[in-house]
Parts: C-alpha cells; sequence; structure tokens
C-alpha cells in the first residue's frame, strides 16, 4: 500500500492545495463589509470576493484560507466548500455523501461534530442527516492507504457544516476551529466582555490609527486595549492562537508555505517603545486581573493599565496628542437600569465634550434612543454583540479654538 501514498498525496495537491474553492468567512451581521474590505487588503490570489447575509464569500486556494484565517480581524470563522448535491431522501443522501472525497480533507483520526441547518427540505431532522453523513464518512477515511500517515499530533477537531435548502446540501468544512474572535491572549473574563471580532470592527468604524493614543477608560478585561494593542504591534490576529487546518492531510504539503507565512508575519511585527495604549477601569479586581492576564506578554508593552474613575481622567495628564477614547460602560440588565444608563451616558457625552476636544470617539451604548440627549454629534453603527444588538456611537469631540485649522 505505501506505494499508493504518492498517489495520494499527488490527489491532495491537485483538489486541495492548487484548487481554486469556494470560502466563506463568516461574521456577525453587520460586519461583513468590514470583512470584505481587509480581505481585499490581503495579498491574497482570491477573486469573486462578495458579501452575503454573514459573512463573505470568495474564490481562492488552500493558502488562501491560511492567510485569511491568520490575518482576519473581524471573521468568525472561514469554511472551506467541499461539495455541493441535491438529495431529497436518505438513500440519495447517503449514495451522494459517500461520493465527497472526504479522506483528502479528513483523517481517520479526526474527532468529527457536524454543524446542520436545513429549511424548505425533505430531510430536516438533523440528527439522522448527522448519522448518515457519519457512516458515509468513516466508509471512506478509513481506508488504509489513508492509515499509513499517521496521526497528526495538532489535530482539533473537525466541525463539517451543512447547510440545506430547496433539497440542496451545501457542505463545508471548518478550518478555523475554536471560533476566530478568541485570538489566543486572553484568559480572564469579566461581566460583559466584547468579543474581539466587535472591538476590531469598531476600531475600523472609527478610523483607528496606530500612531495615535488610544484610550480604553472602562476597560473591564481589555478587548479593545488588546486588538488596538495588536494593530499598534503589527501582529496579525490569530498569531497567537492555532487552526484546525493544521490538523488536515493537505497540511504535511502545505505546512512549509504555512511557516513562511508565519515569518513573514513575524518579521513585520514591531513592539512600540511608549505604550500607545491607555486601559482603565473603576474596578481594582478589573486592573488586576487584566494586568495578570497579560503579564509576562510581551504586548504588555503596549498597554499602560491604570485604576482610575473615568470621571477622573484628563487625557492631557497622559498625552499631548488627541487619539480615540473608546467606551463600553455597563449596560444590559445584570448591571444597571435603563434610567441608570441613560443618566451615565449623558455623564460620559458630558465629560467627552469638557475634558476631550479633538478626540474621536466610540461609545458602546444598547440602544440608538438612549443617545438621543447625549451633547455630541456622531453616527450610528448597530453591532451585534453576544446575541444583542448593540449600536456603536462614533464621532468626534469638537475641538477648542486652538486645535482647530486656521
Ligand atoms: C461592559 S464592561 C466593559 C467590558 C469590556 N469592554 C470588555 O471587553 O471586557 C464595563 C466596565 O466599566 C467599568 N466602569 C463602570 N463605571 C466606571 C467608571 N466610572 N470609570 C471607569 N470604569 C467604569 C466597570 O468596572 C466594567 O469593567
Amino acid at each position: 500500500m505505501l506505494s499508493d501514498r504518492p498517489a495520494f498525496e499527488k490527489r491532495i495537491k491537485r483538489h486541495v492545495i492548487g484548487r481554486f474553492r469556494e470560502y466563506f468567512a463568516g461574521t456577525a451581521p453587520g460586519l461583513e463589509s468590514l470583512c470584505l474590505q481587509e480581505l481585499q487588503a490581503l495579498p491574497l490570489t482570491i477573486h469573486k470576493a462578495q458579501t452575503c447575509p454573514g459573512g463573505v464569500l470568495f474564490h481562492g486556494r488552500l493558502i488562501d484560507c491560511y492567510r485569511a484565517n491568520l490575518y482576519l480581524r473581524t471573521a468568525n470563522r472561514v469554511l472551506m466548500r467541499i461539495g455541493t448535491f441535491k438529495a431529497a431522501g436518505f438513500h440519495e443522501l447517503e449514495k451522494k455523501c459517500s461520493e465527497l472525497p472526504w479522506e483528502l480533507f479528513l483523517e481517520p483520526s479526526h474527532e468529527i461534530a457536524f454543524r446542520i441547518r436545513a429549511k424548505k427540505s425533505r430531510l430536516f431532522h438533523t440528527a439522522a442527516i448527522a448519522d448518515r453523513f457519519r457512516s458515509s464518512i468513516s466508509s471512506r477515511i478509513s481506508s488504509p492507504q489513508q492509515t499509513l500517515h499517521g496521526r497528526n499530533e495538532r489535530q482539533q477537531p473537525q466541525t463539517v457544516f451543512v447547510r440545506v435548502v430547496d433539497n440542496r446540501f451545501t457542505v463545508s468544512l471548518d478550518s478555523s476551529g475554536v471560533n476566530l474572535h478568541k485570538r489566543g491572549i486572553k484568559t480572564i473574563g469579566s461581566t460583559a466582555p466584547l468579543r474581539e471580532t466587535t472591538a476590531a470592527a469598531v476600531l475600523m468604524l472609527a478610523g483607528y490609527k496606530p500612531a495615535k493614543p488610544l484610550l480604553d477608560p472602562m476597560c473591564g478585561s481589555g478587548t479593545f486595549s488588546l486588538e488596538a494593542a495588536m494593530l499598534a504591534s503589527n501582529i496579525p490576529a490569530g498569531w497567537f492562537r492555532d487552526f484546525a487546518f493544521t490538523g488536515w492531510p493537505a497540511h504535511r504539503q502545505a505546512r512549509k508555505r504555512w511557516e513562511h507565512m508565519k515569518a513573514e508575519g513575524g518579521k513585520q511585527i514591531s513592539f512600540p517603545k511608549q505604550p500607545p495604549v491607555l486601559a482603565s477601569d473603576i474596578d481594582r479586581r478589573v486592573c488586576n486581573a487584566f494586568k495578570k492576564a497579560i503579564s509576562g506578554h510581551e504586548l504588555g508593552a503596549a498597554i499602560e493599565i491604570l485604576h482610575r474613575d473615568f470621571f477622573d481622567i484628563q487625557p492631557q495628564n497622559f498625552t499631548h496628542r488627541s487619539g480615540l477614547v473608546v467606551i463600553n460602560p455597563p449596560y444590559g440588565r445584570r448591571i444597571e437600569t435603563p434610567g441608570g444608563i441613560r443618566t451615565l451616558l449623558l455623564r460620559i457625552g458630558t465629560k467627552l465634550l469638557r475634558d476631550f476636544p479633538g478626540w474621536k470617539f466610540a461609545l458602546m451604548v444598547p440602544a440608538k434612543s438612549m443617545l438621543q440627549q447625549i451633547p455630541l454629534s456622531f453616527r450610528t453603527f448597530p453591532i451585534f454583540h453576544g446575541g444583542l444588538q448593540v449600536v456603536a456611537a462614533i464621532g468626534t469631540v469638537p475641538p477648542t479654538a486652538d486645535q482647530s485649522p486656521p
């Protein structure tokens, strides 16, 4: 059987590594255009990139999928389409499913999970559909030529995504593994942490420039600060984590290109001499937990953490340049009453107006209607955050007369 190995590797090269395939970078609703912009800014060989509800579709090669995983800040995961077919009965499903070349994508040792969504189709029982997929996959990937390769020690569980609409099955493999908002840095939670993907999106919408200071004065677990520090240090979004694709059979041949890509990314990283990010919070325990989470971490060089009430902060005590202040105040059932939130937002708006002239601001609020009394102009962007829709209010505090250009 060893003689089959070159033929198998040739098939992988032709069908998985070299072939243009459809990929889907999934995002939170509302972040699709930002994700498309990010993709278009990367050195990829992709084409036909376009937004669709919940993400961006593009055609590319495996190496583009690797790069998208490593660099995209707003995507939750990247799926590789491996097949589409029609099936209106279980017998047909088994037949079509067995025709997919699973051995090119999965190892016999892979732990496989299924995420199945079915609508307007004769087959809709997701557990029964998963059973048919499971048996078709195991009938194909237990072949001796596959087991010759042994187990890949970096293997993550593999999720097969199946979408069924009008009896048409679209089958994809998750190349990312753990959701991409998990950057592999944070080890602590807070009362209401933002997703890293959301924080990155808000920074992009606010036009964050790493050369300018960033203040995160209600930092909690520090999501905004960490995203800004990664941007300021030029660290790719997925630098500190692993991905499911490193356990794919194709990765044996693609590993060198991946290592080269990472080495190139590593050369771009440079930690700033002065921390460009100031994170603070009124809760001492929160500050200590954040300090602990990044202690000994190279990123710590980019973030200064202070225990401080936002309303006592005077930005000129830290910097003479205006930058971006990002605020995710406490809200939601667990934290505040609606009246309390409005009062807090009004205080925040008044504080910004008085003490942050010329600064850009991004303020996360539960609803647009709560912004009525804020004495500032801004644009609003709906953002989905932990199943809730929140709003990012983004604007610039009017500069003082001496800050205004002549
Ligand atoms: C919604 S949490 C922030 C979550 C954060 N964005 C994260 O990703 O973890 C709100 C934070 O605001 C802090 N906070 C509330 N009032 C404050 C104030 N007056 N000054 C500074 N921090 C305050 C709370 O201690 C809490 O950590």
